[in-house]
Parts: structure tokens; C-alpha cells; sequence
């Protein structure tokens, strides 16, 4: 408890999934939260329940004026922001060949161009806070390629990329940058998953939305020497092949 205390921090995509469970234990832990979401009702009765200091914003990531509203209402109402979560995304599918170029726009528009928003927006609050972090939620789409979501993937990688590029221009406001690559955890993105995704990881679960936000949690207050990287949970899934080498000789 309290490990967030006098900070306050940005969610996107924090009305359910993920993004709430990191909301609930930044709360928790002592933060004043902005839940930012485009699902007004859910986010606001998540806000609510979180009890003061708490708010919900419509905030669609993808749209810079949002972002502006977001940051500086948060911080007249709350303080300077110190953690900025880049946590909504949206999966779309589709081979390269037969999604709809605008899908692969809108994927890109919310999961890459929302997260560079959310860093350029954000960065000059968390400056005036004396520093503090961004993390965005990439994906080990992020690190390894899935055929049939190339949107999805770009995205992800490009999120990983935009962290590196951020870690270093924020570095020397004492602002922190990481990302974080989840395997396939139980929300509604997989609802349409069966358990046979999971079944050849190391550790052949599906994840749960409390693991990544604790993950997110130890960047945010105690990975104080880390900028830049990547923070894997997965299930060991990007490890390696899972059948043992085996030999005739
Ligand atoms: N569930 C998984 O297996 C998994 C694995 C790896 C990474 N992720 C990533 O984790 C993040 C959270 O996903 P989740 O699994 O909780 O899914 P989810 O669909 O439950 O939550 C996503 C949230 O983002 C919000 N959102 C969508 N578009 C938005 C926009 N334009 N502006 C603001 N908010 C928007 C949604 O309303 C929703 O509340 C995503 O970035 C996702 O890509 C999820």
C-alpha cells in the first residue's frame, strides 16, 4: 500500500480489462486517477467506485484535442500527471491482403498514433511533476509476428520502438519510458479465444489482467534504473519451440 502515493496517473483504455485493473491497484496504492476511456458509462461508474481522488474523461487516443483536455483538466483537478499508462488498443483482423485499409488505419490511429499522442501530450505535465513514467501496453505481437492482424503487429512493434525513441529524448527530464508485452490475458479481446491458444506455453494459461497490472505497477513506482526496455509476461510463450530437440544418433 501507498507505493503511488502523491502521484497521479493517467489510464487510457481504463474503463475495463486491463486498463481498470491497473486503475484499481494505482488506486490502491495510493494515486489519483484519471480513467480515460471512449466507454463513457463503464469508466465513470469504474471512477466512481474508486472513491476520491478518481475521474473519468472521454478520451479517444487517437484525437489530439482529447488529449489536451485530458491532460490539462487532469492536472487542474488532480496535479501534474507523473504516470501516463498508454493501455487502449483494439484489435482488428484481417490478411494484408483483405482487411479493409481502413481497419489497418483505425489499428494503427488507436494503438501507435494514440500512444505517441499520449507521450507528446502528457510529457510537458509530467515534467512540471518532476518526472515520472510512461508506460505503454505493446503485446508479444511486439515482439514476435502473427499472420492475419499485420495492423495489430505494426502497431505493437511500432510501440516498442516509439518507447525507445521517447526513453531517450525524456531521459534527461527524469521521465521514464517502458513497455510492457502481455501474452493472451483473459479480457474482452480474447473473449473468442479458446483455452487450446494457451495450451503449448511454458506455462499454458491464460494470463490475468491483476498479473500485467502489477507489472505495470513495479515500473511505475520501483523500476527506477530501467528506461527504454521491454517487460515480458507471457507465459514464456516467445521463449522457444516447445517440443525438446531431440536427436537419431
Ligand atoms: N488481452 C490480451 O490478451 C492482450 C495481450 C497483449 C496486449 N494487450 C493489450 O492490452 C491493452 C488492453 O487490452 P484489453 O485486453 O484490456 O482489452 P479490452 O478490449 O478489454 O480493453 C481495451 C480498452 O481500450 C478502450 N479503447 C479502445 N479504443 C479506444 C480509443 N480510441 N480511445 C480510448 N480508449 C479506447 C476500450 O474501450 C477498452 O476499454 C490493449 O492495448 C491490448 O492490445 C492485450
Amino acid at each position: 500500500m501507498g507505493r503511488l502515493n502523491e502521484r497521479v496517473a493517467i489510464v487510457t483504455g481504463g474503463a475495463r480489462g486491463i486498463g481498470a485493473a491497473v486503475a484499481r491497484l494505482f488506486a490502491e496504492e495510493g494515486a489519483a486517477v484519471t480513467v480515460a476511456d471512449v466507454l463513457d458509462t463503464e469508466g465513470a461508474k469504474l471512477a466512481a467506485e474508486l472513491g476520491a481522488p478518481a475521474r473519468y474523461t472521454h478520451l479517444d487516443v487517437s484525437t489530439e484535442d482529447d488529449w489536451r483536455r485530458a491532460v490539462t483538466e487532469t492536472e487542474r483537478e488532480l496535479g501534474p500527471v507523473s504516470v501516463l499508462v498508454n493501455n487502449a488498443g483494439i484489435l482488428e483482423w484481417g490478411t494484408i491482403e483483405e482487411q479493409p485499409l481502413e481497419s489497418f488505419r483505425r489499428v494503427i490511429d488507436v494503438n501507435l498514433q494514440g500512444a505517441w499522442l499520449g507521450v507528446r501530450t502528457a510529457a510537458p505535465s509530467i515534467r512540471r511533476a518532476g518526472g515520472g513514467a510512461i508506460v505503454s501496453i505493446s503485446s508479444i505481437a511486439g515482439i514476435t509476428g502473427y499472420a492475419g492482424i499485420s495492423g495489430y503487429v505494426a502497431s505493437k512493434w511500432g510501440l516498442r520502438g516509439l518507447t525507445k525513441a521517447a526513453a531517450l529524448e525524456l531521459a534527461p527530464d527524469g521521465i521514464r519510458v517502458c513497455s510492457v508485452h502481455p501474452g493472451a490475458v483473459r479480457t474482452a479481446m480474447t473473449a473468442g479465444f479458446d483455452d487450446s491458444f494457451t495450451a503449448a506455453q511454458p506455462l499454458p494459461r491464460f494470463g490475468e489482467p491483476d498479473e500485467v497490472a502489477r507489472m505495470v505497477l513495479f515500473i511505475a513506482a520501483d523500476a527506477s534504473f530501467s528506461t527504454g526496455v521491454e517487460f515480458v509476461l507471457d507465459g514464456g510463450v516467445t521463449v522457444g519451440p516447445p517440443t525438446p530437440l531431440t536427436s537419431s544418433r
